[in-house]
């Protein structure tokens, strides 16, 4: 389903900088931009007055985990999608751990076909490599709606892993596309793991899933990435060590992302938090966290993105070192990197470049991700004046917890918008999370990658 709509006087952020003005859209396409306004309503489209709001491309999240099929009732593509839609997220990238791992062909594109029936936003999903199914990863390249290969180096939530030499070395040779890879090293975890069985204290993760973990797994991906001349995507870079690292070291082969969390906790947040605040790899600390950001600012990390990660809070409430790994994030990661902004430590432009561009950039998501003539009419309209306090009543998710709760936010959306299409709308003054306006299945389409 496309629109037809019309945005009239908001500050739009167009990829030469921020204007005020007017933006239509025909056919779910962006037909015109006038900077200087004077776009005159017609008849036949929806007009939204965005007065006092900042107009953005709809964001792009390249790293969620959806729990469809297999935990349906943590999340599906449908509470997913909305959370998302919620959030100014248009279009997203799902990671194989379902049950069953999206490992093969068929795993695809069932998956495909019940987004095609529940999800309200574009979405492309990654093949999970195991250590024998070359030729399932083979068989599924240029196919519409997968974005990439994963591959799990060091074990996490789920059972996909591959960490041997040979088998990485044969799927870097034999396969095409982007392979993504989680970046912590299996042998060193292992041995790692014994030492820490004592310790119920959150501050323990950080030291057995420690930097060298990371650091080890992310040279050996950026070496078979060179010596199969491959491209290769390194996933939520923790640590200021492989930061800088790949500053030195990326060459036009690699790319990588950073997690909306790693930019805002550190230790001490993880302390306060606590199981809420346990992932992999872990949150870390002061001096990675600002490491991160100068890395991000000089261009070395690519992209933000949440690595949404629905555990109930039931299932982590077993405690520490047991507790599922992981945390929600789809539905607050553009407010989240607004009010990061909105506080000095970067600009709205910046977030539009890591969050729209950027994504669509690594991935090959033609024709998203920039208010351009031309491109895909997914948009998102932000309220920067307001702050809301947010609470874990008041998301999408349907493990229903941030682990933002008590933090003041700015940059909710007010508008999503779906290839012309209102998605999901709030108020000034009405609920925090706003309401959906489309059903499961009515808009967005399944995304090619080149
Ligand atoms: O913390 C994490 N949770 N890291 C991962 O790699 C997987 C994710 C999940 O699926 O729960
Ligand atoms: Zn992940």
């Amino acid at each position: 389903m496309t629109g037809n709509l019309l945005v009239q006087n908001a500050m739009m952020a167009l990829p030469n900088g921020i204007v005020e003005g007017d933006l239509r859209i025909v056919n779910g396409i962006i037909h015109s931009i006038a900077p200087n306004g004077g776009l005159v309503a017609k008849k036949d489209e929806f007009v939204i007055d965005g007065t006092g709001l900042h107009l953005l491309p709809g964001a792009i999240d390249p790293h969620v985990h959806f729990r469809d099929p297999g935990n349906p009732e943590k999340e599906d593509l449908e509470s997913g999608s909305r959370a998302a839609a919620a959030g100014g997220i248009t279009s997203f990238l799902d990671m194989p751990n379902t049950v069953p791992n999206a490992t093969n062909q068929v795993e695809l594109e069932a998956k495909i076909a019940l987004a095609s029936k529940k999800a309200v936003s574009h979405h492309g999903f990654f093949i999970g490599a195991t250590s024998n199914n070359v030729a399932d990863l083979q068989s599924i390249d240029g196919m519409d709606g997968v974005c990439g290969i994963k591959i799990f180096m060091g074990s996490s939530t789920g059972d996909l892993l591959v960490h041997e030499q040979e088998h990485l070395e044969n799927i870097f040779e034999n396969t095409n596309g982007i392979i993504a890879t989680h970046a912590e090293d299996e042998n060193r975890l292992q041995s790692r793991i014994p030492q820490f069985k004592h310790r119920t204290d959150i501050a323990a993760h950080a030291e057995c899933r420690d930097i060298e973990c990371a650091l080890i797994a992310t040279k050996r991906a950026s070496a078979l990435a060179k010596d199969h001349d491959h491209r290769l995507h390194i996933v939520h870079l923790t640590s200021g060590v492989e930061a800088d690292w790949l500053a030195t070291n990326k060459g036009d082969l690699i790319t990588t992302e950073v997690c909306t969390q790693h930019l805002t906790f550190d230790q001490d947040d993880v302390e306060k938090l606590g199981v809420r605040a346990l992932m992999n790899p872990p949150i870390r600390y002061t001096e990675d966290r600002d490491t991160l950001w100068k890395r991000l600012k000089d261009g070395t990390i690519d992209c933000v993105v949440t690595d949404h990660a629905p555990h109930t809070l039931d299932a982590k409430s077993i405690g520490y070192p047991n507790a599922p790994a992981g945390m929600p994030g789809v539905e607050t990661s553009l407010p989240l990197m607004l009010t990061h902004a909105i506080d000095g430590k970067c600009s709205v432009s910046d977030v539009v470049s890591w969050m729209c561009a950027g994504p669509a950039k690594v991935y090959g998501i033609e024709k998203k991700g920039s208010l351009i003539e031309g491109y895909d009419g997914d948009l998102t309209l932000v309220d920067l004046d307001t702050r809301r306090t947010i609470t874990d009543d008041d998301v999408w998710t349907k493990v229903g917890w941030t682990p933002y709760a008590g933090m003041e936010l700015t940059g909710l959306p007010m508008w999503t918008i779906v290839d012309g299409v209102p998605v999901h709308r709030r108020t000034p003054n009405g609920s925090f999370m706003g309401e959906p306006l489309v059903r499961p299945g009515q808009t967005g389409r399944v995304l090619r990658f080149s």
